[in-house]
């Protein structure tokens, strides 16, 4: 471990998993290279961290996407100050196994999980760029919370339990795909059994930082998107549009995707004539 560093905030994508809702669709690109209006859905989350001044950030895929990820990203913000890493994860261990495979790239730096999928209208910026130690993640009222993490207030709005996918879940408060961590994150994980689903899941981790009294929770407002439907993968585009999300990326982001795109343009007229 280096001593006397600064410690910054890294960022994690988990863009893997099978998807298996979305087949046939997926069965031919990842669920995170689907469109979600104009884009592919793995610009939002890689939006909130660029947004968030992180530079660093690691993308977990699966081994068979991992190319199409590099052709769309590879090169994509070399003019901007952010490095991109991939990593494959062979087995869709869980949401936990993020921290595991990426021990070496956190080091002994704080760091943010998106996941792939989702989509929030939300600024969570500064919670991520303020972030210094402990364990914080987000919560949105939701209809349905038995199909997400739930978290639980006491009366002066303390959290005082998170469960995964509760059959009678103890709020309508769900936990979004945004997590940060301090890198404690990655010995906590090592530590993690899987549940009856098979999974090593994040709502343990935060189960431990709740329990080491370091959790911050903050509830957000505005739309939040799981696009892992066919439902919810069309409601999300038609929010995206009607909300104008795609019109909160940070400028220099959008610059990027818009100089890659028309490349490619370029590229594709030039195979024609
Ligand atoms: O969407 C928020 C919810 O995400 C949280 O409220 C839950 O607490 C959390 O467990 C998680 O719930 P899901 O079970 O619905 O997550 P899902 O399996 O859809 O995986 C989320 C993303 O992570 C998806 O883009 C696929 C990717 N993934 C998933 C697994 C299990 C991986 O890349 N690798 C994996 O091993």
């Amino acid at each position: 471990m280096k001593k006397n560093k600064e410690k910054i905030t890294k960022g994690i994508i988990l863009a893997g998993g099978t998807a298996t809702r979305l087949f046939p669709l997926t069965a031919t690109t990842s669920k995170q290279l689907l469109p979600v209006y104009d884009r592919q859905m793995i610009f939002y989350p890689l939006n909130t961290l660029i947004k968030a001044g992180v530079k660093e950030i690691l993308i977990i895929v699966a081994p068979e996407h991992s190319g199409q990820f590099l052709n769309l990203l590879g090169s994509i913000f070399e003019k901007l100050d952010v490095h991109l890493e991939f990593i494959v994860q062979t087995v869709p261990r869980g949401l936990a196994d993020a921290f595991i495979l990426g021990e070496e790239f956190i080091d002994d730096d704080n760091v943010a999980m998106i996941l792939g999928d989702n989509i929030f209208e939300a600024n969570i910026s500064d919670s991520i760029k303020n972030f210094e130690k402990g364990g914080q993640i987000f919560v949105k009222e939701v209809p349905d919370p038995e199909r997400f993490g739930v978290a639980e207030f006491d009366e002066n709005g303390n959290v005082i339990s998170i469960e995964e996918k509760p059959e009678k879940p103890k709020s309508n408060y769900s936990v979004i795909g945004a997590y940060v961590y301090d890198s404690r994150v990655v010995e906590i994980a090592k530590t993690l059994k899987a549940s009856s689903r098979g999974e090593i899941e994040i709502t343990d981790i935060n189960k431990k930082y709740l329990e080491m009294n370091e959790l911050k929770v903050k509830k957000i407002e505005g739309a939040w998107l799981d696009a892992g439907t066919f439902d919810s993968l069309l409601e999300a585009g038609r929010i995206v549009k009607e909300r104008e999300i795609y019109k909160n990326f940070h400028s220099e982001t959008e610059k990027a995707i818009s100089e890659f795109n028309k490349n490619l343009k370029n590229i594709a007229k030039k195979k024609l004539f």
